[in-house]
């Protein structure tokens, strides 16, 4: 495995096979890689001929009340996985590379943006949106993947690439879960013990409102009381948003339809969770989002 640092030999080496006719995957991370990210991977390598994963904790996306500085960057871990899993290239710039002195282009997609994770986080996705851009402007791939638990971020990224004709197929996989039901993230190592015991309850939760939109309630507002009533049950638990939505649009909906997306973020102590399910109602069952 390759492990880049310039973004000029990054494009230079994904031109180079793009000329040969080889297909390039690509799964952007800020590190911290889990089995989320080795979930992403290896669906990657079924799509592609060759796979670059980057590795860039992008200070774009971070408040300055954030956990920039604090968030994991265990480098020689996340390139063992990349190696064992068959990484051709591990990208990974610096800030410097990435935001030279001078650099001011911002890209926004102010609609799907706005809310949730929007709201909560004002600055994050202008951050997230411009290091995609970028991204893909130096990997060049024909294909990128990103996970179902960022469902906004999924959204947003389809919605940019959409707008920019960036020519990059996007392909969202669903959420990886630890066994109890929690989401994988990098932030998980944050929790102590005790919240990760409580960390659960917002996947239980979650699963609560799918089942009982699933067994015939149609009114967001009842689906959105069986969820906070179960995370009231937890005291040390703190919502921040609870949302269902339309999938498509990311806007609230009053009576459910065909698919809802069921979205939120809490916090347990100072840590932050972001989880989210899908409900499709009539047609064929789905299988729940682990
Ligand atoms: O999901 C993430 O890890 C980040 O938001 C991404 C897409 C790598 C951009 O920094």
């Amino acid at each position: 495995m390759r492990i880049v640092h310039s973004p000029a030999a990054m494009t230079a080496w994904s031109e180079g096979l793009r000329r040969e006719g080889v297909t390039i995957g690509f799964v952007p991370t800020m590190g911290a890689l889990h089995d989320g990210h080795r979930a992403l991977i290896r669906a990657a390598r079924l799509h592609c001929d060759a796979l670059v994963v980057s590795i860039f904790v992008n200070p774009a996306q971070f408040a300055p009340h954030e956990d920039l500085a604090t968030y994991p960057r265990p480098i020689a871990k996340d390139r063992a996985l990349c190696r064992e899993e068959g990484v051709d290239v591990c990208f990974e710039p610096t800030t410097t590379t990435m935001y030279p002195a001078g650099f001011q282009t911002v890209v926004t997609v102010p609609s799907v943006a706005r809310r949730w994770e929007g709201e909560s986080r004002p600055h994050h996705f202008g951050g997230v949106a411009t290091v995609v851009t970028k991204l893909f402007g130096i990997v060049r791939p024909h294909l990128a993947l990103f996970g179902q638990k960022d469902f906004q971020q999924a959204a947003l990224v389809r919605r940019l690439v959409k707008d920019l004709d960036l020519g990059v197929r996007i392909i969202v996989r669903p959420t990886v879960r630890e066994p109890d039901g929690l989401a994988m993230s990098s932030r998980n190592v944050y929790l102590s013990p005790e919240e990760r015991r409580t960390a659960p309850i917002f996947y239980r939760a979650l699963e609560a409102g799918r089942k009982a939109v699933e067994r015939g309630v149609k009114d967001a507002a009842s689906a959105q009381t069986i969820m906070r009533e179960l995370l009231a049950g937890e005291p040390a638990v703190r919502i921040d948003y609870l949302a269902v939505c339309d999938p498509a649009t990311l806007e609230p909906l009053t009576t459910i339809g065909r698919q809802a997306v069921l979205l939120g973020a809490i916090r347990i102590g100072s840590v932050r969770l972001i989880d989210n399910v899908v409900v499709k109602t009539g047609g064929k069952k789905r299988r729940p989002d682990r």
